[in-house]
């Protein structure tokens, strides 16, 4: 492999590759633990997680390990045939969020589109409401139920019976439900909107909401999920329960794979599946990496690190490892982060830290010197 600078890579990536992602200037090369390094050697204090996806960090042995030993059994078979893995991963899903079924993804935006089409299915009715600033996922089902015009204007027209409420606002709810009404979706923390929290009192008003006009309640824990807000799931931080939760991004440490629960009606064969969804491989990696937030207690870590950081930083909001921190310009703030040794995302004016569950102490205070 021919060795490239950061300029030759931005060159050469200008060429090859569609131009869609606003990068930030680093190449990343490898990582360890709590940190990574670019292509010139340069070591960075990792705050994002690839967006609160590595919840393990960078080389975890045990994911290593799971990687490797089921990669020498079986990677992948097909949903032809029943695989061992996938009920094991089940039956943990299940478990965490007391559902009666699972049904796997390769990611979270593919969780978000089961779990428009079981909506429509368990209920009979076609109307989805989701929340203003709400981000879903961007294929068409799921980009329907994302509210910013950036991601969503050049593809118009979307899929019908889709509407925004306001965020916090139970009345503006209670105003959007219809007849046609089949589910509401949200996040129980706004992530992409720039860590967004609602009232303490919220989740509850939309479950009562919800269950008096017997609508489905649809939870998007895709990036809230798996210890990221110092619970396994935020919205038990309400003490609700959902009708279905979207998950993905945490539950694989990296690997792809997402997954909706449910305790409403199931699909029936063919209607819904996917040649790679839940493959032994995806599905024992998520195994291990749920199990060990479990055994090594990094949701108590998530919360116990969180509330530091953010007791240490007035102006900062959030819950456990999801923190938003205002700035003047959310870009220019992380690039600054970047040239200090640290590496975190921006949402508008919010700089979002976002980092492994394994953070300690001394990563904290690495970080809060830095910023
Ligand atoms: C709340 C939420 N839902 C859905 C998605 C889409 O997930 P994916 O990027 O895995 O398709 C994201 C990704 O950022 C997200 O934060």
């Amino acid at each position: 492999m021919v060795r490239m600078n950061l300029d030759e890579i931005q060159k050469r990536e200008a060429e090859l590759y569609s131009q869609v992602f606003s990068r930030l200037p680093i190449a990343i090369e490898r990582g360890q633990g709590m940190y990574v390094w670019d292509t010139d050697g340069k070591k960075y204090l990792d705050m994002c997680a690839g967006v609160a996806v590595n919840s393990l960090g960078h080389a975890h042995p045990k994911l290593i390990a799971a990687i490797t030993e089921q990669s020498k059994k079986l990677i992948h078979c097909s949903n032809w045939f029943y695989t061992t893995a996938q009920l094991d991963l089940a039956e943990l899903l299940i478990k965490l969020t007391s559902m009666k079924k699972t049904f796997i993804t390769n990611s979270g935006t593919e969780a978000v589109e089961a779990a428009i089409k079981l909506a429509r299915k368990a209920t009979g009715k076609t109307e989805i409401i989701a929340m203003e600033n709400a981000f879903h996922g961007r294929t068409l089902g799921a980009l329907s139920l994302t509210h910013g015009e950036k991601y969503r204007k050049p593809f118009l027209p979307l899929i019908p019976d889709t509407k925004f409420a306001k965020y916090n606002d139970i009345d503006s709810l209670k105003n959007s439900i219809t007849d046609k009404t089949a589910a509401v979706i949200l996040e129980a923390i706004q992530g992409e909107a720039g860590v967004i929290l609602p009232d303490d009192s919220y989740l509850k008003e939309v479950r009562e909401l919800t269950q008096e006009k017997e609508i489905l309640l649809i939870l998007d824990e895709i990036q809230t999920g798996f210890g990221r807000t110092g619970k396994m799931f935020a919205y038990e931080h309400s003490g609700i329960q959902p009708d279905m939760v979207c998950m993905a991004k945490g539950m694989g440490g990296g690997f792809p794979i997402g997954a909706i629960t449910f305790s409403c009606t199931d699909f029936e064969a063919g209607e819904h599946g996917g040649t790679y969804i839940g493959s032994p491989l995806a599905c024992a990696v998520a195994n291990t990496v749920i199990e060990t937030i479990i055994s090594d207690k990094l949701v108590e870590n998530s919360a116990a690190i969180g509330k530091h950081l953010l007791d240490s930083i007035p102006e900062s909001r959030g819950k456990g490892l999801m923190i938003g921190i205002p700035a003047d310009d959310g870009r220019k703030k992380v690039i600054e982060l970047i040239e200090k040794g640290v590496l975190t995302l921006y949402s508008g004016n919010t700089v979002r830290v976002l980092p492994p569950l394994i953070i300690e102490k001394k990563h904290a205070e690495e970080f809060l010197s830095a910023i």
